[in-house]
């Protein structure tokens, strides 16, 4: 897959994705959307592909913000346009079935955070730097901040950053909760593949299914997400998985899923 402003790989089970203009601090604009966007479509209907790490090229930014240089042109509507676009490609990406990790290997600012917001987990480099500066620059986030940052931090810590702009380091963003890991810069990359490979020895149809339930736990009331809980548990106790890891476990010897 030939792209310009993000570089796919593929590790194994797991697929890589850069963010690439890195002259731009992998400032984020519509051809880097596009991209994107192409990419997620592939990977929705690549069954190879068990696990996803979005990162940054360079050592300076996971990605510093929606491009502003295209944000200044927008208007009443075309600014509506902007927003939605982008809250569509960062939708995909959550809603992906397998898990999805932000390397978040520097500057991670306004859409950048915004989109490491819209991955499952987060883990961070101790150079990165985190914010949701859009009120300095007249503007609210729109790629989705002030909807999951809330669902992340708690609504206080959530309006604290947005309202004031300010820019969080790496041990502040793990204290808060907004990241789940922090690592050199030289170890972000290994640790985040290891921790990912580490998971997919487990069933990647549980894991599939987790994800899945605990996306609709942010959509559902609890009796519905419970109920919808209920409704794929019953769903895997039918697959081969279910019944080789139970086994295995009895037979007190590893489980060989087969992902059926
Ligand atoms: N949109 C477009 N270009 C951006 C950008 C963005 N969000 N963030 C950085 N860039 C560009 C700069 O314009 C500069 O380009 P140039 O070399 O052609 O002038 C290049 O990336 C390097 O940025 P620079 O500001 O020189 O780096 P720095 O190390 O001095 O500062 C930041 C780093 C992140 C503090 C600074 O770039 C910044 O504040 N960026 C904007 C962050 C922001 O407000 N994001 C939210 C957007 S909604």
């Amino acid at each position: 897959m030939p792209y310009d402003t993000i570089i796919f790989e593929r590790v194994g089970d797991v697929a890589i994705i850069k963010l690439h203009r890195p002259e731009k601090l992998n400032a984020l604009n519509k051809k880097i959307l596009d991209e994107l966007d192409d990419c997620i479509k592939n990977i929705e209907t690549n069954h190879s592909i068990y696990g996803l790490i979005i990162t940054g090229s360079g050592d300076k930014a996971f990605a510093a913000g929606a491009d502003i240089f295209e944000l200044h042109n927008c208007d009443k509507q075309t600014g509506k346009l902007f927003s939605e676009y982008g809250s569509y490609v960062f939708k995909r990406i959550e809603q992906l079935p397998i898990p999805v990790i932000a390397a978040i290997n520097g500057y991670a600012l306004g859409g950048g955070c915004e989109l490491a917001l819209a991955c499952h987990i987060r883990f961070a480099s101790e150079n990165a730097k985190i914010g949701q500066p859009e009120v300095s620059l007249g503007v609210i986030p729109g790629y989705g901040a002030s909807q999951r940052l809330p669902r992340i931090v708690g609504k206080a810590k959530a309006v604290e950053l947005i309202i004031s702009g300010a820019m969080i380091d790496a041990n502040e963003a793990f204290r808060i909760g907004l990241v789940n890991k922090v690592f050199s810069q030289e170890e972000l990359f290994d640790k985040t593949i290891e921790f990912l490979n580490n998971c997919l020895k487990n069933s990647k149809l549980a894991i599939k299914a987790s994800i899945n339930c605990i996306n609709k736990s942010q959509e559902m009331s609890l009796l519905e997400g419970l109920h919808y809980e209920s409704e794929r548990f019953g769903e895997i106790c039918g697959t081969k998985d279910f019944k080789e890891g139970t086994l295995a476990y009895l037979e007190k010897r590893l489980p060989n899923f087969t992902n059926e």
